[in-house]
């Protein structure tokens, strides 16, 4: 009974200093951030990711660790964005197609044929409009840090011919998880999968999709080309990124930590988006040179076809993404 006091002091003595000693050693560590991605390493947004990570960690010795986890490893598509919100991961880099449980106007992007090169891509990303969507899922805990590029998607089958549209009529074709896409295929008769990235190659392979879309880099980089037979050159729609963050932790970043990341975030853009279209031009030429399946050129005609086909596609998301976001992008082909 006559301890009893003393026992109080050293029980709280002891507690504070723990509690003081377990946070100056979680300040001396670094804070790590987990960057998960679902390409290859050499692909313009593996690229990305490796750049900002050296820029971070040069920039912040000590007080960052940048992990990046590339080719699904960690989390894949239909997990990342959860992951993220969970605080497991604490930045991906999905493409925009993959946004739409989170926003309607991104769907924006995959309005087919809405911008004629990725020089219109970027004009309108950099605009204000554009700068306002990365900003467009705050309420749902999802804060976009930048745009990245990668490009322009092409079609590709299991079949001999496709110059137009009919050419793909009947036929099985995988999609990103994006109800835009899904519209697409089926406004020339396709019949459209979602299915995650990481899945693509064996459903290409086995037959259960005889088709799909995407960039150069992609492709060559997954070895598309050697499952299917012909890949036309239709340039039409994107394949870009954002990158997101979860808000309530970039929000809880010390402030000189923030200031640099954000600074690692612009040079990793300038990097990748500068890199995107050799890349996807050196990996067009391995796809022609590895003559496993046939590249094949489109005419004006075919590619009016491919466009008229696809137009109702447009009528049918207006409500949903808005009229002056689509005038907008639209402005930046000019
Ligand atoms: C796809 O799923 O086809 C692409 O979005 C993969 C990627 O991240 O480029």
């Amino acid at each position: 009974m006559k301890f009893a006091p003393m026992r109080i002091v050293n029980a709280i003595g002891m507690s504070f200093a723990l509690a003081f000693s377990a946070s100056a050693l979680a300040a001396d560590k670094p804070i790590v951030i987990k960057f998960s991605h679902v390409v290859a390493a050499n692909t313009p947004k593996g690229q990305g990711a490796q750049k900002f990570k050296e820029v971070a960690e040069k920039l912040l010795p000590g007080k960052v660790q940048v992990q990046v986890f590339p080719n699904s490893q960690l989390f894949g598509d239909g997990k990342e964005l959860e992951a993220l919100l969970l605080g497991d991961v604490q930045m991906i880099a999905p493409s925009l197609s993959k946004f739409d449980r989170y926003t309607k106007q991104v769907q924006l992007f995959d309005l087919p044929f809405l911008f004629n090169d990725m020089d219109a891509v970027d004009r309108f990303q950099q605009s204000e409009k554009g700068k306002e969507l990365l900003d467009s899922m705050k309420d749902r805990g999802l804060k976009g840090l930048a745009y990245w590029h990668n490009g322009m998607k092409q079609l590709s089958t299991n079949k001999a011919k496709l110059q137009r549209p009919e050419d793909a009529k009947g036929l099985k074709f995988r999609i990103q998880a994006s109800d835009v896409l899904e519209a697409q295929f089926r406004a020339f008769g396709a019949n459209p999968q979602k299915l995650a990235f990481s899945e693509v190659y064996q459903a290409l392979q086995t037959g259960v999709v005889d088709g799909q879309e995407n960039t150069w880099s992609n492709i060559y980089s997954q070895k598309f080309h050697e499952v299917q037979k012909t890949i036309a050159e239709t340039n039409h729609g994107v394949i870009d990124y954002m990158v997101v963050t979860n808000a309530q932790w970039w929000d809880g970043l010390p402030e000189d930590v923030r200031a640099g990341l954000e600074k690692a975030m612009a040079e990793a853009t300038t990097f990748a988006n500068d890199k995107a279209a050799d890349l996807n031009e050196q990996d067009k030429q391995r796809i022609v040179d590895a003559k496993k399946a046939q590249v094949v050129q489109l005419s004006d005609e075919d590619v009016a076809a491919w466009r008229t086909t696809m137009e109702p596609v447009w009528k049918k998301f207006e409500g949903d993404i808005g009229a002056d976001l689509i005038q907008a992008a639209q402005e930046a082909n000019k």
